[in-house]
């Protein structure tokens, strides 16, 4: 397959939430228009911070009524008895989600809270049905993992999975790797270890992989290693962001100018 991944670089972390924002804006409004609704698949981190901060301004500058908007969240933790971690921990991407966004849309836009959705621990391949049965998602963003994960699906040695496989990946509970807890801990939990949960459920590659168009940002040096090799056009299931490599409609937006630690 032709590679029709686009590469944009960027100047800064603010240029880079500026287009970005602006392109999930157009996006929604285009796909509101046509259709009346959109199905948005939304991710977590701090590269999303000044992002969802922009796209809430410029929705409730525009007043467009968002009652067609349904969104998707990629992955949540999940504790000790194999459930959802509650919204009221603070690591939560639910919590995350709402006070990073959901709660700076004006109540005017008619968001419904009842069009947010979350993959749940105790049925994780539902998420696909439920996604699949709704149409699908018209649009993915995505941050990347240091060691170059998509939502929560961690890197797998080559030779036990062919990539073929991989990229079918079902939503599912997974063992968060060493890296990504150590990663999580310095980014969202002052460095504590002990508390980022090891387990988490995340969409699984093949429903990621099956949106319309996929948008995936950096802003970290940390993510520059993962990025290079996705540049090599290298597929491997030990980069799962390389698996965009091989779809219709991805584009990477980069910078690298955000320093390690959790900005508010
Ligand atoms: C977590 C999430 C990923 C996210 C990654 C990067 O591991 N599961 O979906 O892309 O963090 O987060 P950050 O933006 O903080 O670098």
């Amino acid at each position: 397959m032709n590679n029709i991944l686009k590469w944009q670089k960027v100047k800064n972390y603010n240029e880079m939430s500026r287009i970005a924002a602006k392109l999930i804006f157009n996006t929604i409004i285009k796909n509101l228009k046509i259709k009346n609704k959109i199905n948005i698949g939304l991710a977590t981190g701090n590269t999303m911070l000044k992002v969802y901060r922009n796209l809430a301004d410029m929705f409730n500058n525009s007043g467009t009524n968002l009652s067609g908007m349904a969104t998707y969240n990629l992955d949540e933790y999940v504790d000790n008895e194999g459930n959802n971690i509650y919204i009221n921990h603070n690591l939560s991407y639910a919590l995350y989600m709402k006070n990073n966004f959901f709660s700076l849309l004006n109540p005017n836009l008619e968001f419904k809270f009842s069009n947010i959705f979350f993959p749940d621990a105790i049925n994780p391949e539902k998420y696909d049905t439920d996604i699949a049965d709704a149409g699908n998602l018209d649009f993915q963003l995505l941050g990347i993992g240091f060691n170059g994960h998509i939502a929560f699906n961690e890197p797998l040695p080559a030779d036990s999975i062919s990539i073929e496989k991989f990229k079918a990946l079902p939503s599912r509970i997974v063992e968060l790797n060493e890296l990504t807890i150590k990663t999580n801990a310095k980014l969202t939990a002052g460095n504590n270890l002990l508390k980022v949960p090891q387990k988490a459920v995340t969409m699984g590659m093949a429903t990621i992989l099956k949106a319309e168009k996929i948008l995936l940002l950096a802003c970290f040096p940390e993510q520059t290693i993962p990025l290079q090799m996705i540049k090599k056009n290298m597929i491997s299931p030990e980069i799962p962001a390389s698996c965009l490599l091989q779809h219709k409609n991805s584009i990477i937006i980069y910078t690298s100018d955000k320093i390690t630690l959790t900005e508010k």
